[in-house]
């Protein structure tokens, strides 16, 4: 099988490729010392991702499958963005080779690992907020 026309635009044009600094959650999944790696950093307001950045190590497909990953959930709720499937980004990039959908395990992994990194560190700030004002007895 060939690569689709999209999967050649967003590898070789990938979308909001970076680092956010100052993100609210950070996900990774791989390992950069010996191979595929891919970080995912998001920001939100009001429930929603107002910023996704990646950087990945990795094969054309998975430049691709971060990048249009990042554009299918930029915008959306946490919980709409938590349902993400891989292949929910294969089909948005016309398909893939088969050998080369493992691949796409990369963004979806990363980015849900975002989510979940954002929803601890929420929740602490929410459990900080209660210690602060816990009334004393
Ligand atoms: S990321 Fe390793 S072959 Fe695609």
């Amino acid at each position: 099988m060939d690569y689709s026309e999209i999967v050649y635009d967003h590898a070789l044009n990938p979308r909001n490729v970076g680092f956010i600094e100052e993100h609210d959650g950070m996900g990774t999944c791989g390992d950069p010392d010996c191979g595929d790696f891919a970080v995912m950093t998001i920001r939100v307001c009001d429930n929603r991702l107002a910023d996704v950045c990646f950087l990945v190590q990795g094969c054309g497909a998975a430049i691709a499958t971060c990048s249009m990953a990042t554009e299918l959930v930029k915008g959306k709720t946490l919980e709409e963005a938590d349902q993400l499937t891989d292949e929910d980004v294969v089909q948005a990039l016309g398909g893939l080779p088969e050998f080369k959908l493992h691949c796409s395990i990369l963004a979806a992994t990363a980015l849900h690992g975002a989510i979940a990194d954002y929803r601890r560190r929420h929740l602490a700030d929410l459990h900080d907020w209660k210690a602060l004002y816990q009334p004393e007895h």
